[in-house]
């Protein structure tokens, strides 16, 4: 392993990894594909700009052209694809960039992945494709049964990771990371969005009852994680990326407030998500016998992202302006007005 191409690198975890294999290992060369959309964003790779085992290019996982020229022009051996349209809201109100990505782009890098004799293949998923689990822990055998068009689409994606590892013997690993937190999150999921929401005193839109119960995982812990996988895995197999700190989506809120010193009066129940998952959870073992261990847990992980989101406006404020705005009033004004 000496030359990875790293796609969606410059988007919250694989921005993390990057940071992380550019510091960790001097000896790899790093690359940075990216296609830069709305959540791809340069200034969180601002930290390994000068890094000298370090290059970014610009490109569309589903380009073939351009896939095929990364490939070959910086000699990669193996490939970690964080490359994806990653919010389950989005791909409800338009689904079509999550097949581009998720499905399409994803079987585009595969195959030229075999045609440029790839050594290592890792397919990053998501623990949304075992879907809803009322009671215990999904299990990296468990039947998949998505509910979101985004984990449908990760399903397909990794689903084609495994057919190409058996049917034409590449060499491929899969993670299932559960939800993730941390700094530089693109303020449109829970944590972020409702950390600088708050911060300027703003109406929090918890959807539902806010019963719901998500797993937490702090975003280093997920990058290292993805590290011990590309390293230690055994191909075909995927692990799973457990955070073990569930937690209702009431009392993170709730925990948030109480870090900002802001009032419990700016929750709004408001209508719930289509399809809405009650509960994700996942089992860790497997991944623990590779080696891999968090070592966040979520009160201290927590605390440490709200006070990031304080200390660092400079990044989040001019995202919260555009694009994001519109999609913000598409998202959010009618089901705000809903329960006024
Ligand atoms: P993100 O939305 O922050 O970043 C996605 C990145 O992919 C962006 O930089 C974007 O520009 C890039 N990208 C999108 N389409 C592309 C394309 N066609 N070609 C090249 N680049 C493209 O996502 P994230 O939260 O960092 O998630 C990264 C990966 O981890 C995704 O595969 C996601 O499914 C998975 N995952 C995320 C979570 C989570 O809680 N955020 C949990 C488990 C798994
Ligand atoms: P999110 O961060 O979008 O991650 P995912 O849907 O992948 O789990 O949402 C986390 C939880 O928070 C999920 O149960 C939906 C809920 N949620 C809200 O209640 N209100 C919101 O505005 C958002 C973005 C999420």
């Amino acid at each position: 392993m000496k030359n990875i191409l790293v796609t969606g690198g410059a988007g919250f975890i694989g921005s993390a990894f990057v940071r992380h294999m550019v510091e960790r290992y001097p000896d790899y060369n790093i690359v940075c594909f990216d296609k830069l959309t709305y959540a791809g964003n340069i200034d969180n790779l601002l930290p390994v700009d000068d890094a000298e085992n370090y290059r970014f290019e610009r490109g569309d996982i589903a380009d073939r052209a351009t896939v095929s020229r990364a490939l070959r022009d910086y000699c990669v051996d193996t490939v970690v694809n964080f490359a994806a349209e990653s919010h389950v809201d989005r791909s409800i109100l338009d689904p079509d960039a999550f097949i581009h990505t998720d499905v399409v782009g994803a079987y585009i890098l595969l195959d030229e992945g075999r045609k440029h004799g790839i050594e290592r293949f890792c397919q990053v998923s998501t623990d949304e494709v075992y879907g809803d689990i009322d009671i215990g822990l999904s299990l990296e055998d468990d039947r998949f049964l998505p509910n979101s068009p985004y984990a449908a689409s990760k399903a397909a994606g990794e689903l084609m990771a495994r057919a190409y590892c058996v049917t034409y013997g590449m060499d491929i690993v899969i993670t299932r990371g559960s939800n993730t937190y941390g700094p530089y999150q693109y303020p449109e999921k829970l944590v972020p969005f409702f950390a600088t929401e708050a911060i300027d005193h703003r109406p929090l839109p918890l959807y539902g009852d806010g019963e719901q119960i998500r797993d937490w995982l702090y975003v280093d812990d997920h990058a290292r994680g993805v590290d011990c996988v590309l390293h230690f895995g055994v191909s075909g197999e995927a692990y799973n990326l457990a955070g073990e700190n569930q937690r209702a989506n009431i009392d993170v809120t709730t925990r948030i407030l109480e870090l900002l010193g802001k009032p419990a009066s700016l929750i709004r129940h408001v209508p719930d998500r289509e399809g809405h998952d009650r509960r994700y959870a996942m089992s860790a073992e497997k991944a623990r016998a590779l080696g891999w261990r968090r070592q966040f847990d979520f009160d201290a992980g927590l605390e440490a992202t709200v006070r990031w989101y304080q200390d660092n406006e400079w990044w989040w404020r001019k995202i919260k302006t555009g694009e994001y705005l519109e999609y913000y009033k598409r998202q959010y004004a009618e089901r705000l007005a809903a329960q006024a």
